[in-house]
């Protein structure tokens, strides 16, 4: 089994459930308030761990209650939290979350803290965690320069690398994508990332192609039930999935790449890693919160 590296965010989610989403200048009343561990690169570390893979992270929590839960829940899962810097006076990232019952669709507002605090100097420090793994996993809710730093690095180091852009944003240079193993936008994200509409099976499939163009190897374009849209240099193809009934879908995109993950680090080809991140996710929408949604390998029958 190759040896994953997780690099990115670490959040405490405050999540409220509203019976619908709260318009501008609108007061509701909140049916359920929690507290849940999440950030998308700590959802993705500890989705990796639960589900049985060999997973370290690296990022910063405060020296405050929330940094100490968080290290605390990638521990249980066997994450190797070595890479995850302590940092006095700045406090931990957090994020809030506004969840639909009715749809289980979420609004999410973050607030970095320490996730601002993974800088070029910081990945040096720790960059023999990068020498270390085989596949490396990154995000967008850490500096972009940082971001791109660290692509580069991976890249030199000739390691396997996989991009989940979120939050996705527009200003992305072009070059920054070459060379680039796998991203996993979804297809808002896609419609930020390209400027181009994805209403459309075609619009879609015009902007998954124009991913690729920038040198990206492998584009997977998460649909949520709707199943997933696959461009590389072999294929074109879409590959569907089961529909389920949505709860909440907070950590739904982090938990379908945990799942491609997982299943690239021992040897499965692309087709089944996206069964897999499917399978994952597919459970993770039906159950509230983030990393609190995430199944454990038993659940996922045939990892
Ligand atoms: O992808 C879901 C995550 O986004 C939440 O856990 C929240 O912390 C934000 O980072």
């Amino acid at each position: 089994m190759k040896k994953i590296l997780v690099i990115g965010s670490l959040n405490m989610d405050t999540v409220v459930t509203t019976p619908h989403m709260p318009k501008p200048g609108e007061t509701i009343i909140s049916t359920s308030l929690a507290q849940v561990p999440g950030g998308k690169g700590a959802n993705q570390a500890y989705a990796i761990g639960k589900l049985g893979g060999n997973v370290a992270m690296m990022g910063a929590v405060g020296k405050d209650s929330f940094g100490e839960a968080l290290l605390d829940n990638l521990k249980s899962v066997n994450v190797d939290v070595n890479g995850i810097e302590v940092i006095d006076g700045v406090p931990t990232g957090q994020a809030y979350i506004w969840v639909d019952e009715s749809t289980g669709q979420n609004s999410i507002v973050t607030v970095s803290g320490t996730n601002f605090e993974v800088t070029i100097p910081f990945i040096d420090r720790n960059r023999h965690l990068i020498e270390a793994a085989d596949i490396i996993v990154m995000q967008m809710e850490i500096p972009f320069e940082t971001v791109v730093y660290i692509k580069n690095l991976v890249l030199e180091m000739g390691k396997t690398l996989v991009v989940d852009p979120a939050p996705a944003r527009g200003d992305i240079p072009d070059d920054f994508w070459q060379g680039i193993d796998y991203i996993k936008p979804n297809e808002t994200e896609l419609e930020i990332l390209t400027g181009l509409p994805t209403d459309t099976q075609e619009n879609l499939m015009t902007s998954a192609r124009m991913m690729k163009s920038k040198g990206v190897k492998n584009v997977l374009i998460s649909l949520g039930g709707d199943g997933c849209l696959l461009v590389s240099d072999e294929e074109e193809s879409f590959i569907p999935t089961m529909k389920v009934k949505a709860v909440d879908t907070t950590a739904a995109g982090d938990s379908f790449t945990a799942g491609v993950v997982i299943s690239l680090s021992r040897g499965d080809d692309i087709h089944k890693a996206i069964e897999v991140g499917q399978k994952v996710s597919g459970i993770v929408v039906t159950r509230k919160g983030a990393q609190s949604s995430i199944p454990s390998a038993e659940e996922i029958k045939d990892l």
